[in-house]
């Protein structure tokens, strides 16, 4: 049986928590793959809203949820919003939940050197989620991280406690911050190293089990490739790969196991932070978007800049992604916009472009070439069948299909779980 990976094609926030949600109940474990609680997902179901950031969104609907080992893991995060959704009467135990044990951890100190760094950057800042999401990538690199299995050993993890304050001393001094903690760093790991140890395995022989079992595993991505450190508009990026082929690093299976490539596709832009978007509209109809859109983003509150759908950006993220078929997402909000524009090129210096160039001073010139059509008095919101779409909206589709040349596999019209139109099953492909 087929697995499915879902991706995120622009940058970031295109509704992939609530497709995860979605097709959870399909799936008979849902693992995340790369990132950390930079993330924030939110899912709607009745009259419930839960906001994940960390915790697979297969949670919800009480799915086998897996951290796997490409997720930088802050602990404390981890429990606050265990409880926050234990509260809300999601069930979450070592039976349903586990964890990597070979995830790099994320510190306070990875938190101080991201806000530290940001605020030294001023106006060239990138615009983080202040997570300390880079800083914990960069020691999982350098080869200096602390890391779930470590919480077992705390007697004997003195030396790699050393050279990891021994790196970020350096830093801290050249801000002219005080050293770390490193008693109090030791004694805060000590308090909540049974809490993540209760989840802690080699997932990877978990996840070896279920998939001989024949069972079907959902991936699920972070972030949006837009913003993938190799492929993404660098330097105004996240610290990981969030391109479909991490599923696999990500998580301890093979290439093989990944899947159809589900990429979830924003009816048109949003991005937050910094960094270059062609299509970003900066008038009334950008603010409509955003209005229509509740484009405010779920980690850190801020308002999302918001632009017409590029399909140059999202034909490019399909192909570098392998992308099998899109969900396309919040296309309610289009709902009453008497023409609806798409990029379908860039002119640069004189010249047209098909593709997104990797320069960051060429990205943040070119100049989006746009195709007007027609858009839909009718309201698309709620709908939930093929049929129940506007003529008009169809069309929109058929177009971005077009364009992107990748087909279209769901569409989503409202927040709402079920307000979703299934084209063509992924786990059945
Ligand atoms: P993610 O990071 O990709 O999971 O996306 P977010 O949850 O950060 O942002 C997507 C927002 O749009 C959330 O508030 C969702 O509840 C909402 N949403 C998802 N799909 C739809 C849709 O089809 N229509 C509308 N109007 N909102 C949607
Ligand atoms: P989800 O999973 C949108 C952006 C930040 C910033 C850049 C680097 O909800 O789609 P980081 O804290 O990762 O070092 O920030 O990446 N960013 C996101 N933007 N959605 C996200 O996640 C994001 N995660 C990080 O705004 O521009
Ligand atoms: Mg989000």
């Amino acid at each position: 049986m087929a697995n499915v990976t879902v991706i995120g094609a622009q940058w970031g926030d295109e509704g992939k928590g609530k497709i995860v949600d979605w097709l959870a109940s399909r799936a008979d474990a849902v693992v995340r793959f790369q990132g950390g609680h930079n993330a924030g997902h939110t899912l709607v179901v009745g009259d419930v809203t839960y906001k994940l950031s960390l915790l697979p969104s297969g949670i919800v609907t009480g799915t086998l949820s897996i951290i796997g080992n490409g997720v930088v893991l802050d602990p404390w995060a981890l429990k606050a919003e265990v409880e926050k959704l234990t509260a809300q009467g999601v069930t979450i135990n070592p039976e349903n939940f586990a964890i990597a044990d070979n995830c790099p951890l994320i510190l306070p100190l990875h938190r101080d050197l991201d806000g530290l760094r940001e605020a030294a950057a001023g106006a060239g800042k990138i615009g983080t989620t202040g997570r300390g999401i880079g800083p914990a990538y960069e020691d999982k690199v350098g080869r200096r991280a602390i890391r779930v299995c470590d919480l077992a050993h705390l007697d004997s993890l003195d030396p790699q406690i050393d050279r990891l304050c021994a790196h970020h001393n350096a830093l801290r001094a050249g801000f002219g911050e005080d050293p770390v903690n490193r008693e109090q760093l030791l004694a805060d790991l000590r308090e909540i190293a049974p809490y993540v140890l209760q989840f802690a395995q080699p997932v990877w022989k978990r996840l070896k089990k279920v998939r001989k079992a024949g069972a079907k595993i959902l991936f699920e991505g972070a972030q949006g490739v837009l913003l993938d450190v190799d492929h993404g508009t660098y330097p105004f990026v996240t610290s990981s790969n969030t391109v479909s082929g991490t599923a696999a690093s990500g998580s301890g299976l093979g290439p093989s196991s990944t899947g159809f490539v589900l990429g979830i596709v924003k009816a048109y832009t949003t991005r937050v932070g910094s960094g270059p978007f062609p299509t970003e509209l900066n008038d009334e109809t950008g603010q409509k978007l955003g209005e229509r859109g509740h484009e405010f983003g779920t980690v850190t509150g801020r308002k999302r800049r918001c632009g017409w759908f590029d399909a140059v950006l999202v034909r490019q993220s399909c192909a570098i992604s392998g992308v099998t078929g899109i969900a396309l997402t919040k296309l309610d909000v289009l709902d009453g916009f008497e023409t609806v524009k798409i990029c379908t090129g860039y002119r640069l210096d004189g010249k047209i472009m098909d593709y997104f160039p990797s320069h960051a001073q060429e990205q943040a010139r070119v100049e989006p070439i746009y195709e007007e059509m027609e858009g839909w008095r009718e309201t698309t919101a709620g709908a939930r069948s093929w049929a129940d779409l506007p003529a008009q909206a169809i069309k929109y589709i058929q177009r971005v299909q077009e364009l992107i040349e990748t087909p279209v596999a769901l569409v989503s019209t409202s927040p709402e779980r079920e307000d979703t139109i299934l084209v063509r099953d992924p786990f059945m492909d």
